[in-house]
């Protein structure tokens, strides 16, 4: 019998103990338990991280809609798969059975291939949280079709090269999309990246906004008709275990963005059972993840997992501020959501409009509550801890990365006591590792260093979308038989883990994953600057804001600078998105660099921080005497 869902501290060491010394053994008795195969695989697992080559269920067959839909019709059939709330609280909620699930899944499945899409194939999704989001990705999933959802608040270039990086042969959209009062013309943002990508023949519609929008003949097609007219059977694909699943882009230390390929039946299993286990989720719970589908979040723990777990997970579609700063909490009532899993970003911006709209509201239906995307700070955490779970909702501060595709180090609620800013245990099956600046690890408690993984885990991405060699150049090649994560950790005298922040040129930004390469590169592209550097600081609400040092070809430019300002937020704007824009701009007339001509960030950093007391040797700076400058000019 496998363990599939842990309910007591001694029943998670014992668990977690097997896990590590028969991996193996472990993950083949969940699998074999827990899901529907159409066949069974060869070989467990295979692996080397010197090449680095993993592979779990060798020789399996399976599709995931099948596990995720299908199987649960017979048990299931009326109960609700999907609970859609709307962006605006008067239009009325929708309740998606597993029965109806599966139709709009299929009909969709079959619009898919009706236009040409086959397995393998790659789709992009750029589409709202609306219900055709959830179901054009299962749909893409059971024709075998490859999904990569480019979430619906990047520019038109960021969507140009995620189209062009995978060549993608069809784009999902809608004509628009609500946000707060706002709304957004999705499809002219469409038609505007499309100029550059010759590789889509066609662009399916769903209709939101009902705005007037051009529809281009013979490429675009508005999807309700083609819906209507599909059968709502469609056999699905059988897939190979170590077939891709999805891509999905994540920002890295060079401009280009990382196409990270996630597989079908590794990913199935982890996502399924930490599903299960961290959220201790039962038939008859509601369960919430604020997150956007276009972030891993949204795939492993809006969709996949939830749904393989035969779960009822909420789809939100508007913000948190909408109509106001209650919006969260009238949707748990309403709903009387269980679990409610959220970023740190989301509670800070809440926790500052005061409790009396969280007093207004019935929480009492909430069980566990869930923190990811950054490290929550003990303020928050407090927060969140007293006013939304009254002490006696768990908060599962959860570690993990669009790479790792599920949750890494958590605790399990009700069974791991929880400690505030500690993401506390490694997960079933997960063997992190600190390491020191010499690539030894470091063993033993109380200690800190930098985040490896030790030993494959079954839904870690195989590679980078068309370039395994930067895949293994990132994460296997600092530390020697290890998966490097790019965060730091420090392990506390029980062992729990805190997870301190990034140790590379990634910022997380109200909980998106920004590199600096790419903000610099667009920034760059301004006619007037020569170069830039990015760097993050303390920010009450987003937990890092960046801050930016421009250097402008003419350095006695006379141009306002304010107006400077906003064109280079103009261009981030439409290289990237607006999340990646900068709060602070410093012109400076240099950046202090090595001898070797790196920037040295960890400067700038401080500088940005306020920390100059203690700067650190800048003697064997090739340009010493600009570290003044810039600390005087400093905003
Ligand atoms: C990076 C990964 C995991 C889904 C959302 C983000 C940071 C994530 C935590 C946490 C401290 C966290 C890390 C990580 N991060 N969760 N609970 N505590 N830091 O996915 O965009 O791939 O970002 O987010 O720095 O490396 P992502």
């Amino acid at each position: 019998m496998s363990n599939y869902h842990i309910k007591h501290l001694e029943e998670y060491f014992q668990v977690y103990r097997k896990s590590i010394r028969e991996p193996e053994n472990f993950w083949e008795e969940v699998a074999e338990e827990h899901f529907l195969w159409r066949k069974k695989w060869d070989s467990v697992l295979d692996w080397d991280f010197a090449k680095p080559e993993v592979t779990w269920f060798k020789g399996a067959k399976l599709n995931i809609t099948e596990n995720c839909i299908d199987r649960h019709l017979a048990t299931r059939a009326n109960k609700t798969a999907i609970l859609f709330e709307p962006n605006n609280p008067n239009e009325p909620s929708e309740k998606i059975t597993y029965e109806q699930l599966y139709k709009r899944v299929n009909k969709f499945a079959n619009v898919l291939k009706k236009q040409g899409i086959k397995k393998g194939d790659r789709v992009c999704i750029y589409l709202p949280m609306i219900p055709e989001l959830a179901i054009s990705v299962l749909a893409c999933a059971r024709i075998g079709a490859i999904h990569s959802v480019v979430f619906a608040g990047f520019s038109a270039t960021a969507l140009t090269t995620r189209i062009n990086d995978c060549d993608c042969q069809m784009v999902i959209t809608s004509d628009g999309s609500y946000r707060g009062a706002k709304t957004i013309d999705l499809k002219s943002i469409v038609d505007e990246a499309l100029k550059s990508c010759p590789g889509v023949k066609t662009v399916l519609v769903a209709k939101r906004i009902h705005s007037k929008i051009t529809m281009k003949t013979g490429r675009d097609y508005w999807l309700q008709p083609l819906l209507d007219e599909a059968s709502s059977d469609c056999n699905a694909e059988i897939m190979d275990a170590e077939d891709p699943l999805f891509i999905l882009y994540t920002s890295g230390s060079t401009g280009k963005p990382k196409g990270m390929v996630h597989t079908t039946a590794g990913y199935m299993v982890y996502t399924a059972y930490t599903f299960k286990n961290v959220f201790q989720y039962k038939e008859s719970d509601v369960y919430w993840c604020t997150a956007d589908v276009g972030w891993i979040t949204g795939h492993s723990y809006i969709i996949y997992g939830p749904l393989a777990n035969g779960a009822t997970t909420l789809m939100f579609e508007g913000v948190p501020s909408y109509p106001d700063f209650g919006r969260f909490w009238e949707i748990v009532q309403k709903h009387k959501v269980t679990q409610f899993y959220t970023a740190p970003t989301a509670i800070r911006a809440l926790a500052k409009e005061g409790v009396e709209l969280i007093e207004k509201h019935d929480l009492s239906s909430l069980k566990v509550l869930g923190s990811v995307g950054e490290p929550i700070n003990e303020e928050a955490w407090h927060w969140y801890n007293d006013n939304v779970g009254k002490k006696k909702s768990p908060i599962v501060d959860t570690w993990w990365q669009t790479e790792t595709g599920g949750i890494m180090i958590t605790p399990i609620p009700f069974v791991t006591p929880t400690k505030p800013t500690y993401a506390t245990l490694p997960f079933i099956g997960i063997q992190p590792a600190l390491m020191d600046e010499n690539g030894q690890e470091i063993k033993g408690n109380q200690v800190e260093g930098r985040l490896c993984i030790k030993f494959p885990w079954p839904s870690i991405a195989r590679t980078i979308w068309g370039n395994h060699e930067r895949y293994r150049e990132t994460y296997f090649s600092a530390y020697k038989n290890n998966y490097f994560t790019g965060d730091g950790a420090l392990r506390d005298e029980v062992g729990y883990y805190r997870i301190t922040g990034r140790v590379d040129d990634v910022i997380i930004v109200s909980g998106h994953n920004l590199g600096t390469a790419p903000i610099e590169d667009a920034i760059n592209e301004h006619p007037a600057v020569a170069e830039s550097a990015i760097v993050g600081f303390p920010h009450d609400i987003k937990g890092n804001a960046l801050y930016g040092y421009v250097i402008l070809k003419d350095v006695g430019e006379t141009r306002n600078h304010d107006n400077l300002r906003k064109e280079i937020n103009q261009i981030i704007t439409e290289h990237i998105g607006p999340i990646a824009k900068l709060d602070k701009i410093q012109f400076t007339s240099g950046l202090p660099k090595t001898r070797s001509g790196k920037i040295m960030r960890r400067i700038l950093r401080k500088i940005a921080c306020k920390e100059t007391a203690n700067l650190g040797d800048t003697s064997t700076l090739l340009n010493p005497e600009v570290v003044n400058e810039i600390i005087e000019n400093a905003l």
